[in-house]
């Protein structure tokens, strides 16, 4: 017995067209007319768009950061992210100093196991780098399904790593299967800007993106694409935010080097004016990079436009306005870095990409979903509507219309950047391998059925 999604529009990266989809198990078994089977469930979609499952590659999830942690955990945040369409998402598993990359990828899956509601891969974090960690990693790719890791060119004396553990990541990723997520700001140079701006007595939330200006981030994504260009591997940055890091994204890629890019909505659709905001209420939108002055938004959709961006992530990554922005109330420098994302991505780009002709149909799905699935080792089984990949699926009503409001949502955060942003569209229905997880815009059950994928490693594009 199987259910057949009836007088949808299906769209994927490359197509749009109006078909019913069979699922049976987990997976999507048919797509076209007339095929439904006897006993099988009929839910009529007329009107609808059927989107593949959201992936957002780019969660924090139980993130220690001090001595508390992100907001959302595994639980919540996912939560948050399959009632917002998404129906997987990459967090990253960190190795923090003196610790193994198994010991750190043991602790996220037990944060992660049976707490999640939608399939879960990790990236690994290296925040120590060491001969021996560098032996991990073809085990890592191999073995545990790790085909991604990150470092940080950024956060000095806790994250950052130097130019030699980029290279030699960069090496061993290169050689043994996997893709290098790159947090793109000098952290050397933010390090002493911050430094003179506090002690100038400039310790109000507005110092905050004076203090990391783009031409860091623009320095270290050249920088890294010129390490990455010199170990002959892909590459990946993370939540790229200027138009000066993108040109250098987009030269490499005409070059033919594999250089692969992320944006997030919140540079897309917030500027630097947030910072100036009454009271500490600037502390809000303290993320890094931080957000940019407005002309840097045009860029960036020209970007994904083109295709010099290939991915939209959230950088989900919860922290509260009471009780964690506020520890930075008399210095910016103390406030933590982050905020929430991961419910609203898919509404958003929806609203403010799809419907104004920034992005195609087609440019959403490939945004949102399928560029992630390729480039994170999970395609075709995740994002495409296709015989034979899971059935993830959403199913978006786009006469739906309503507003962002933090009390609404079920991010576990006091506050959300887009409070008061209308949103038209909803998923009103969403299937993870098979299963209705969320039915008219509600969870079905209490019991998480997200599972850890381990992925494929990366496939480099060119043949040598
Ligand atoms: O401000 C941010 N982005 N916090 C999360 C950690 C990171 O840099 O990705
Ligand atoms: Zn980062
Ligand atoms: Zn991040």
């Amino acid at each position: 017995m199987g259910i057949v999604l009836n007088g949808g529009t299906i769209v994927t990266a490359a197509d749009i067209y109006q078909a019913d989809v069979r699922i049976e198990g987990e997976r999507i078994v048919a797509i076209g007319c007339d095929i439904k089977q006897p006993g099988d469930q009929a839910i009529d979609v007329d009107g609808c768009f059927l989107f593949p499952g959201g992936i957002d590659p780019h969660t924090h999830f139980d993130l220690p950061m001090g001595d508390f942690s992100t907001s959302d955990d595994f639980e919540s945040g996912s939560k948050a992210a399959i009632m917002g369409g998404t129906t997987t998402i990459l967090d990253f598993a960190t190795q923090f100093k003196g610790e193994t990359l198994k010991e750190g990828l043991a602790n996220w899956h037990t944060k992660a196991k049976d707490r999640s509601y939608v399939d879960y891969g990790f990236h690994m974090a290296i925040t120590d780098w060491n001969e021996s960690i560098a032996q991990e990693m073809p085990e890592l790719i191999h073995q545990e399904g790790i085909s991604s890791f990150k470092l940080y060119m950024a956060y000095k004396n806790v994250l950052q790593v130097d130019d030699g553990a980029l290279l030699q990541a960069l090496r061993q990723a290169g050689e043994f299967g996997a893709l290098i997520c790159v947090h793109c700001e000098n952290g050397d140079i933010v390090y002493d800007l911050v430094r003179e701006h506090v002690e100038q007595g400039k310790t109000s939330p507005k110092y905050h993106p004076l203090s990391r200006p783009p031409i860091v981030e623009e320095e270290a994504t050249s920088r890294v694409i010129t390490l990455a260009q010199l170990a002959g591997a892909p590459l990946y940055i993370v939540h790229l935010t200027c138009s000066g890091a993108l040109k250098a994204v987009n030269d490499a890629k005409l070059k033919g080097q594999e250089v692969y890019a992320e944006t997030c909505p919140q540079y897309l659709l917030l500027d630097d004016s947030k910072y100036c905001l009454e009271g500490f209420n600037g502390a809000k939108y303290v993320i890094s990079p931080p957000l940019r002055p407005v002309q840097h938004q045009k860029a960036l959709w020209s970007g994904l436009k083109a295709g010099s961006l290939d991915v939209i992530a959230t950088d989900h990554c919860a922290l509260n306005y009471k009780g964690h922005k506020d520890k930075g109330l008399n210095d910016f420098s103390k406030i933590p870095n982050g905020s929430a994302g991961v419910e609203t991505r898919m509404g958003l780009l929806y609203t403010y990409g799809v419907l104004p002709g920034k992005l195609s149909l087609n440019d959403f799905v490939a945004l949102t979903s399928t560029n992630a699935a390729k480039l994170f080792g999970l395609f075709p089984r995740k994002g495409t509507l296709a015989p034979g990949s899971d059935a993830d699926i959403i199913v978006w009503d786009p006469r739906v219309s309503s507003v962002i409001k933090a009390d609404n949502l079920h991010q576990q955060v006091d506050y959300t950047p887009y409070e008061g942003f209308e949103q038209t569209g909803k998923a009103v229905h969403v299937f993870l391998r098979g299963k209705q997880v969320v039915e008219g815009g509600h969870l079905r059950s209490d019991k998480p059925t997200g599972i850890y994928l381990a992925r494929k490693p990366f496939l480099k594009r060119k043949v040598e």
